[in-house]
């Protein structure tokens, strides 16, 4: 079957290999998703398992529509008794573009209609809308007068892992976390530390990574679970299969925060991830941190001065800059910000730039290199060698 996951801005090819290491065919990058193919199988694994997709589709139908009661008219056709029954709620979910329809809102509407119509005109009996955990949620995609009608086979979008307990702050997207990791190409084969925590959505992400934990491992449904053809062997087996693959991870991952709050809620969203005893949490401010090993990564998501507001946010990152250079000598430290001035106060030459979207927040993800001293002499006897 066909399928597309989508995703954010700058992940889709990180995305796209995800879904090549979990047996997708015929792979496709797209503007904020990944087509591919794939069966029963491929569908739940990639639920169960991708980090940076926000949900997966199955493309059922597809038409073209200049007005509204074409539209109607088309989603009608389809015999959506194949689906669902009188007795399953849904809900219609779409996105527009172009200029013959403009309100996506109205959309989503006109589909309700048309399919709770032929359920009334067929069997005497309208099935009800459920907009919370519907039995079928319907995703409609109009790009101009082209219309794609998909089912949602995830349910509730795919950053909802189901180990946030509590929120703190401004926490990042479960999603986004995971890309930013899996975009420094960390080999799990040394420390990772995040300086400036909060509610711990980098470290658990990691954890994950590290103990190749499946990204939904906490999370208790899914929209598959609820189709006419959910095939709950298959599904079993695809959860037994992942969890053979979990293993234990011999370094340290950390998560450090100056406020106590961001610290505690840390915790417990971390026990609710099962990672209690995989990541340590501990209250420290950024100017007293110390790195954990010789050689590790470091990421950094720290206030931008937009949503978490900050006296002097130019020094924060100066301070955080002379803390790279003096205790992290040996690692790689990325850094994602929104504030494109304050990045400058780092003072370090970054050697990667990658543009990214915290949100509505355009942001840059920088990597900064932090060579030792020790490294440098290595270095410098090689080319003296040669
Ligand atoms: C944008 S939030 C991080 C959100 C986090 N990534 C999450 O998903 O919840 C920035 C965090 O930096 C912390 N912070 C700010 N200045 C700090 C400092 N000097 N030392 C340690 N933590 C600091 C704040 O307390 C806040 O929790």
């Amino acid at each position: 079957m066909k399928l597309l996951s989508k995703t954010v801005t700058g992940l889709e090819e990180i995305l796209a290999k995800e879904i090549e290491d979990l047996g997708g065919q015929n792979i496709q990058i797209l503007k904020r998703a990944v087509s591919f193919e794939g069966d029963l199988k491929t569908l739940y694994r990639t639920n169960l398992e991708l980090r940076t997709s926000i949900r997966v589709l199955k493309p059922i139908y597809s038409f073209q529509a200049r007005d509204e009661n074409e539209f109607y008219r088309k989603i009608k056709e389809l015999d959506w008794s194949q689906y669902m029954s009188n007795k399953d709620t849904l809900a219609v979910d779409a996105t527009t573009f172009g200029e013959y329809f403009t309100h996506s809102k109205y959309i989503s509407l006109k589909a309700k209609d048309a399919i709770v119509d032929q359920f009334r005109d067929n069997t005497g009996r309208r099935p009800n809308v459920n907009v919370v955990s519907p039995t079928l949620r319907i995703s409609i995609h109009i790009q101009i007068d082209e219309v794609i009608v998909s089912l949602d086979s995830s349910g509730d979008p795919l950053f909802k892992r189901g180990y946030r307990v509590e929120r703190m702050g401004a926490p990042m997207n479960e999603v986004l976390a995971a890309g930013m990791i899996l975009l420094t190409g960390w080999d799990k084969k040394s420390d990772f530390m995040d300086g400036m925590c909060g509610s711990g959505t980098l470290p658990i992400e990691a954890g994950l990574i590290a103990r190749n934990m499946p990204s939904q491992w906490n999370r208790t449904s899914f929209g598959f679970q609820t189709w006419k053809d959910f095939d709950n062997d298959l599904w079993q087996e695809v959860r037994a299969e992942a969890k053979a693959k979990i293993v234990p991870f011999e370094y340290k991952i950390s998560g450090h925060d100056r406020d106590f709050k961001a610290v505690s809620v840390a915790r417990v969203n971390i026990m609710k991830a099962e990672l209690d005893d995989t990541i340590d949490v501990k209250r420290t401010t950024f100017e007293k941190l110390e790195a954990t090993s010789e050689k590790g990564i470091m990421i950094l998501n720290p206030p931008y001065n937009e949503r978490l507001a900050i006296k002097n946010i130019n020094e924060l990152y100066k301070m955080m800059g002379d803390q790279f250079k003096q205790q992290f000598k040996g690692w790689e430290v990325w850094v994602i910000s929104s504030n494109m001035e304050a990045l400058k106060h780092i003072g370090l030459r970054p050697s990667k730039k990658i543009h990214l979207m915290n949100g509505p927040l355009n942001c840059k993800y920088v990597k900064f290199e932090m060579y030792d001293g020790t490294r440098r002499k290595v270095f410098k006897e090689k080319i003296e060698e040669s």
